[in-house]
């Protein structure tokens, strides 16, 4: 059995935010994020953030680049992709694509985005424009009740350790079949806190996934494999987890401080194709 926390539902005056499960996740209602949002929606969107963790905002119509990337931007400055390419155009949105010729799809394993970087990216905000006619939804999973969840002991020894998270094992050659040569590229690598106290809410949350943590600095290679292992099933335990069925011009906005998620790539060989804006993060600690 997993503890409920009570449901955080502010009086939000501005928008309607309807939760998806106790811990994660909120529909909202009543913005129109093809145009600028007012300061007083803003606000509310910005508590809700904290509040639920990911956002989907419902109804919407397609957003223009221009108000999306301006939209992102209220949040904070935008983080680069360190490996995609870039809509043309538009070098801050990085199109999520997958098709009959795709021999990849964008995030198919458990991950906090670009969890490599120094700074890794606050948040993400992703808008599907062609979905398939079934599947294609998105699972998050929230890692403040993964780390609750984990027994007092286990918090104790991973307190304090820190992991190395990498990723020229993933980027290097990933997007070659989109015309990028990556041959003179670096890709990031970082240090980061296994445990992590999110900058706004001072909540801890675990701070490993498979994608990209690949040791437990410290530690010897058996040990690091075996509490790693642990961590991440217990990050992916689906009693935190919901997933999400998109609809046409739906916008989801993660934040990756304190949830992962994972793209099911289930509907080949139909379309789906999205635009992603991402914000830049703090340093984690
Ligand atoms: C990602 O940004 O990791 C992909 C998410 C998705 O396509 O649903």
């Amino acid at each position: 059995m997993i503890s409920l926390v009570k449901v955080r539902n502010h009086n939000y005056k501005f928008i309607s935010a309807k939760p998806f499960a106790p811990n994660l996740g909120a529909e909202i209602y009543g913005v129109d994020l093809s145009k600028p949002v007012s300061d007083e929606q803003f606000e509310d969107i910005c508590q809700a953030f904290l509040d639920h963790q990911v956002l989907f905002f419902k109804d919407q119509k397609e957003i223009p680049p221009d108000v999306h990337i301006a939209f992102g931007k209220r949040f904070g400055k935008l983080h680069a992709h360190p490996a995609a390419p870039t809509m043309e155009g538009y070098p801050e949105i990085f199109e999520i694509h997958a098709n009959e010729n795709s021999k990849i799809a964008n995030g198919e394993f458990w991950h906090s985005d670009v969890s490599c970087d120094e700074q890794p990216p606050l948040g993400t905000m992703l808008q599907i424009h062609i979905a398939p006619l079934c599947g294609g939804d998105t699972m998050f999973s929230d890692m403040y009740s993964a780390y609750d969840a984990l027994s007092k002991p286990i918090k104790k020894l991973i307190n304090g350790l820190s992991a190395k998270h990498e990723s020229e094992h993933l980027y290097r050659g990933r997007y070659a079949d989109r015309g990028v040569d990556d041959t003179n590229s670096t890709f990031p690598a970082a240090d980061h806190p296994i445990v992590r106290i999110h900058p706004e809410t001072g909540r801890r949350a675990l701070f490993v996934n498979r994608t990209f943590t690949t040791k437990i600095n410290g530690l010897s290679p058996d040990e690091s494999s075996t509490i790693l292992n642990l961590l991440f099933d217990q990050a992916e335990n689906i009693n935190h987890q919901i997933r999400f069925r998109w609809s046409i011009n739906d916008m989801a906005f993660w934040d990756n401080r304190c949830c992962m998620h994972r793209a099911i790539w289930d509907y080949w060989p139909e379309e789906r194709k999205g635009r992603r804006v991402t914000i830049k993060g703090d340093r984690p600690k």
